[in-house]
């Protein structure tokens, strides 16, 4: 083993994320500490004491980072993230006699290889969620059948954080196992997988310095993965952190000692790989105790940022270090203030999915010396330090309560000023409304909490009981059947009906006291699920439900209605106003409308059985946002500050609301002037948008690709990715993008269902095609 050094100290620090930087700045306070050389490093490091940034040695180099070691006389390496300590750059340096902080590359299979550390886990009686491995793809899916409690999904190797998968049903199990066994969505991380128990929980990050033998923690953390507040929307490698947290005391620490951490270390040092340098154990806290998520084998991001600042000075990181390689850990005394910590991670609009780089930013030196800046994805261009990454800077801050800590950190963040800036605004949640937070974190993780279909599998027995000839009475499709020559009608045709309200648009028409286009609405949400079916819609009827009767805006209301049956050339031939006093609140008003219509057996739709491979995708334009997708609209626009009086920042001319207000466009009338035999199927893009309609109308065995550069998106929706920071699969998935409805037609009649359809006004696109099913219905090609 490489002789650590007894005086003074110079690092090569490897790495150029926000918690390099925290460990840089940790590091250069150390008296012993004389150079720290970071390579490649950010934005961040390029201004630390004691520090220099090293940018033309590749990190994965390890002969040129052995040379540049050797050309500065470093004494310690200390490695920041798994990529290197998988591939034995400990080792690597040790071979070189120069000391590493890490562990080896046998010992770093705990993070490198799930399949290692779970049989790993099993044989140290380690708790961790049930799981198998497989590399079979047909044993994962006779698995699958064979379990009844919910699954997560793992690809074995290490997939840049992402290979993790929570499925809310079986199907989209299977799914995701084709997906990354068959697909290889991963490469070849995904040639074995784990399949686990999903666990319910907190989670915590715990940090553990391990000199093989002795082990001592730091504060048990937590992390933020979800890009949105309340834990909304896709994963990211952290938003935000805080410790330490309520719910780690001193009984659930020793029992995750005693456990957990023991049993690690020890079994790591019999199996004779002991483990040297910082294990980050990742844990669900269950009601049955904690279990193993996962081990890294490195300091977490954000929780190095968090934890760090809570060492007071005198608690030497760089001796620690030295401590843990020459197996003395025991001589330490790793002492940590009793405050608390917590970092807002400052996101650049559009991560995790794709975001602007390069973009310039200023950052104000906070007053309070509580309060530290850690760069990311920061680079400095000269003198102007820009945008480089996806998790840009973070601010973070140590106080004596957590309260104060996150206020603090928030002020930081107010230092910090780039274009296209975000950040969640509600870290530390769960430790200070732990209450109200609880409910909506399970949800969001994709357990099987969706309250619809766990709804429609309740009624499904009370609605099959109304079955009467001619009447399926199945639940599900875009509108409802009966067909009246079965029902007592010889030769009559299919009547078809649908039901809809206009959600929560209705709460723009109210703000702006507008109510003229909201009943265009409510029709256009019936009759285009009408004609989907190859329906004529041929009467509508509406409710209006009220506290107080405010005669203008329900007769504006009411107006709309009338306007939009005769686009869709339906009769308006009924209506219910209720005035029910208490049951709404001021100006509030609901509304509900159905439209029936008829359809002759021969021109129903879809035909899914004449569709193949290769069909062709159009897609008609849409007006604007339609009716879906306005509970995140309003989030986004009370994130961005946009009242609706505002100018529309993607149309200066009208201001936001009323240009929100656009009716949603009425297509029956273009498409029922097609010939006969044009179309094999239509999706109207209603709520689920982009990704959850097109699967109603095609079979099981295919899937719509659709590549999302194949149109010109309206403005608006530009704008709503970018200031929401919205991911591209969750912008298909709550909105219909500019294409308010879908064909399937046959490659053959493209052309001329394309002419047909301009020649009646509709702007069509070619989105796509019809191909074999192997995992998701939808399936997107590029970018927006
Ligand atoms: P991993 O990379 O294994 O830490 O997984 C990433 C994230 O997926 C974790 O931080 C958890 O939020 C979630 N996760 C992983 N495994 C499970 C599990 N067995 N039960 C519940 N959530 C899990
Ligand atoms: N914050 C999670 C990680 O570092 O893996």
């Amino acid at each position: 083993m490489a002789a650590v050094p007894e005086g003074p100290v110079r690092i090569l620090l490897i790495g150029n994320g926000g918690r390099e930087h925290a460990l840089a700045w940790k590091l250069s306070q150390s008296p012993r500490v004389e150079s720290i050389l970071v390579a490649p490093g950010n934005g961040g490091t390029a201004t630390c004491p004691k520090t220099t940034n090293v940018t033309d040695v590749s990190p994965d180099d390890f002969p040129a980072l052995v040379a540049l070691a050797r050309a500065n006389s470093v004494n310690l390496v200390v490695p920041g993230p798994e990529a290197p300590l998988v591939a034995g750059i400990a080792k690597h340096f040790h071979d070189a006699g120069i000391p590493c902080f890490g562990p080896s590359p046998e010992a770093a299979r705990l993070e490198g290889s799930k399949t290692y550390s779970k049989d790993f886990m099993k044989r140290h009686n380690i708790p961790t969620a049930a799981y198998e491995n497989f590399s079979d793809p047909e044993k994962a899916l006779a698995y699958l059948d064979s379990v009844s409690h919910n699954v997560v999904i793992k690809a074995t190797g290490i997939a840049a954080g992402k290979g993790v998968i929570i499925p809310s049903t079986k199907e989209e199990a299977k799914a995701a196992v084709k997906e990354i066994m068959v697909d290889k969505a991963f490469g070849s991380a995904g040639d074995e997988i784990v399949i686990e128990e999903f666990l319910e929980g907190q989670e915590l990050s715990i940090l553990t310095f391990c000199d093989g033998t002795n082990f001592q923690s730091l504060p048990a953390a937590q992390d933020h993965k979800r890009i949105f507040d309340g834990d909304l929307g896709p994963n990211t490698g952290g938003m935000g952190c805080y410790a330490p947290t309520p719910i780690s005391t001193p009984e659930l620490m020793d029992l995750v000692n005693r456990e957990i951490l023991e049993p690690t270390f020890r079994g790591m040092r019999r199996e004779r790989n002991p483990f040297v340098g910082v294990l980050f154990t990742g844990l669900m806290i269950t009601k049955d105790g904690p279990r193993v998520l996962e081990y890294n084998v490195r300091f977490g991001d954000p929780e190095t940022q968090t934890v760090l600042p809570l060492l007071p000075a005198s608690t030497d990181l760089a001796d620690v270090m030295l401590c843990c390689i020459s197996g003395c850990l025991d001589a330490v005394d790793l002492k940590v203030e009793d405050k608390f910590s917590a970092t807002v991670v400052v996101a650049s609009g559009g991560y995790p999915g794709s975001y602007a780089k390069g973009t310039p930013m200023t950052v104000r030196t906070p007053s309070s010396p509580s309060i530290n800046i850690f760069h990311a994805g920061t680079a400095l261009d000269g003198t102007q330090l820009k945008t480089s990454g996806g998790r840009v800077i973070a601010a973070s801050a140590v106080a004596s309560t957590l309260e104060s800590a996150v206020s603090e950190a928030y002020a930081g963040v107010s230092h910090i000023e780039f274009e296209g800036k975000f950040y969640r605004k509600d870290i530390a949640h769960r430790a200070l409304r732990p209450v109200a937070s609880e409910g909506l974190t399970y949800a969001q993780a994709g357990v099987s909490i969706d309250a619809g279909n766990a709804l429609v599998e309740r009624i499904r027995a009370a609605v099959s009981s109304t079955r009467r000839p001619g009447a399926d009475a199945e639940i599900g499709g875009f509108g409802g059947e009966l067909d009246l020559s079965r029902a007592g009608f010889p030769g009559g045709p299919i009547l078809v009906g649908a039901i809809d309200g206009v959600g929560t648009k209705l709460m723009i028409a109210q703000a702006m006291d507008k109510h003229d286009t909201v009943g265009i609405d409510l029709v256009a949400m019936n009759v285009n699920d009408l004609v989907v079916q190859g329906a004529e819609p041929l009467m509508f009827m509406d409710y209006y439900g009220c506290s107080k009767l405010d005669v203008a805006s329900a007769a504006s209301f009411v107006e709309g209605v009338a306007k939009g049956c005769a686009q869709a050339g339906c009769a308006l031939v009924g209506g219910e106003t209720a005035e029910m006093p208490g049951l709404y609140h001021g100006k509030d008003y609901d509304a509900a409308g159905a439209a029936v219509g008829t359809v002759t057996a021969d021109s129903r739709l879809p035909r899914m059985d004449d569709m193949t491979e290769g069909d062709v995708i159009l897609g008609l334009a849409s007006s604007g946002v339609h009716s879906n997708g306005f509970s995140l609209v309003r989030k986004i626009l009370s994130r961005a500050g946009l009242a609706l009086t505002d100018p529309a920042p993607w149309d200066p001319s009208i201001s936001a609301g009323e240009s929100l207000l656009t009716p949603t466009r009425i297509y029956v009338r273009s498409l029922l002037s097609l010939p006969k035999g044009s179309l094999k199927g239509m999706a109207h893009i209603t709520g689920g948008g982009l990704l959850e309609n097109p699967p109603r109308t095609i079979p099981s065995h295919l899937a719509a690709e659709i590549d999302l550069q194949s149109w010109n998106r309206l403005p608006v929706f530009e704008w709503l990715q970018k200031a929401g920071g919205v991911s591209d699969v969750e912008m298909a998935r709550a909105f219909n993008n500019g294409v308010g409805m879908i064909l399937v037609v046959g490659a053959e009649k493209a052309e001329e269902v394309t002419k047909g359809l301009e020649a009646l006004g509709e702007k069509v696109n070619r989105l796509g095609r019809l191909v074999k099913r192997e995992g998701e219905g939808v399936v997107l090609l590029n970018s927006f």
